[in-house]
């Protein structure tokens, strides 16, 4: 395995292993910030399976964290990030520094219109502004055959499908299921920031969720029932806020009133001064009859 902090060194790896062969071999981007635990390594572990070359990058972006966020307390682990590259076979690590990413003040940037301004969007101004921006940086310096992200940051995978739809990008975009703990809490480098009783509430946002998401498969078209239903379960938890609780139609996030068809539930809560997002996918089992 390489790990390399440059540019320059990641085109010259990237280039070396495609040479003169017109049979090159394909090649993966894992983006991530580091902190890595179970639901990075499906991730890796799913692009190793699809590919010859696994790039693993490595960089808590500046450009997404808001004046007020955890930019400056993000959980680093970096030896711990390189021992589960390496025991995952991954043949590159780019862990660049900000200024290597950021040499002058990024005055390009990319904006996904109306998938930017609402869901957790609304929250974290400029937040998926950077998130865009310093994807399509790593896409272009690594130019992968596909890059894998979760579904468990969906607002995030539906912005860098569209963004690579939008710009005619070489890539194909691979979104990986959420990894749970047994309780049901989706595994996120923030949920370090929990404390004891913090973390035995954190488990009932994936039960909202799948609250939610049972009665809309039992029937349930009314997204508001569904929604009440949900939040009913979160309010037995004092320690919980809801930011924000949707249901939302599956291209572009939008909130629905009536469900017909596929849906997701996509939520963000406050446990203490920790931020937790999750989302799980319904199909009412009972489409609207056609007159
Ligand atoms: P980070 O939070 O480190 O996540 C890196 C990737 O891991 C993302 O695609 C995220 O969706 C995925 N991931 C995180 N937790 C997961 C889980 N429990 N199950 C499955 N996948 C999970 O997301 C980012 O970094 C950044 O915004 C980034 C895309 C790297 C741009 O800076």
């Amino acid at each position: 395995m390489r790990a390399v902090h440059t540019v320059k060194e990641v085109r010259e790896f990237i280039h070396g292993t495609r040479g003169l062969n017109p049979l090159a071999p394909s090649v993966a981007l894992v983006p991530t910030m580091g902190a890595l635990h179970a639901g990075h390594e499906k991730l890796i572990q799913t692009a190793r399976e699809q590919s010859d070359v696994l790039a693993v990058s490595i960089f808590v972006n500046p450009l997404q964290f808001g004046p007020n966020e955890d930019y400056a307390r993000y959980p680093q682990s970096l030896p711990g990030d390189l021992e589960m590259c390496e025991r995952n076979s991954v043949d590159l690590v780019f862990t660049p520094s900000v200024d290597e990413m950021y040499p002058s003040p990024q005055l390009t940037v990319v904006d996904v219109g109306r998938l930017t301004e609402h869901l957790c969007a609304k929250f974290r101004p400029g937040h998926f502004r950077g998130v865009a921006t310093v994807v399509l940086k790593l896409l272009n310096i690594v130019q992968p055959h596909r890059a894998y992200f979760g579904e468990k940051d969906l607002q995030q995978l539906t912005i860098i499908r569209r963004m690579v739809s939008d710009l005619n990008l070489d890539v194909t975009i691979v979104g990986v299921p959420t990894v749970r703990e047994p309780d049901g809490l989706a595994l996120s480098s923030r949920n370090k920031y929990l404390d004891t009783q913090e973390r035995k509430a954190a488990p009932a946002l994936y039960r909202a969720l799948e609250e939610a998401a049972g009665r809309i498969r039992a029937g349930e078209r009314e997204a508001a029932k569904a929604r009440e239903a949900a939040l009913s379960v979160l309010a037995e938890f004092p320690l919980i806020r809801v930011e924000y609780f949707e249901i939302v139609d599956p291209s572009e996030l939008q909130p629905v009133d009536v469900i017909t068809g596929r849906v997701h539930i996509a939520s963000a809560i406050w446990i203490g001064t920790t931020r937790l997002i999750d989302n799980v996918s319904a199909t009412t089992e009972r489409p609207i009859p056609s007159s």
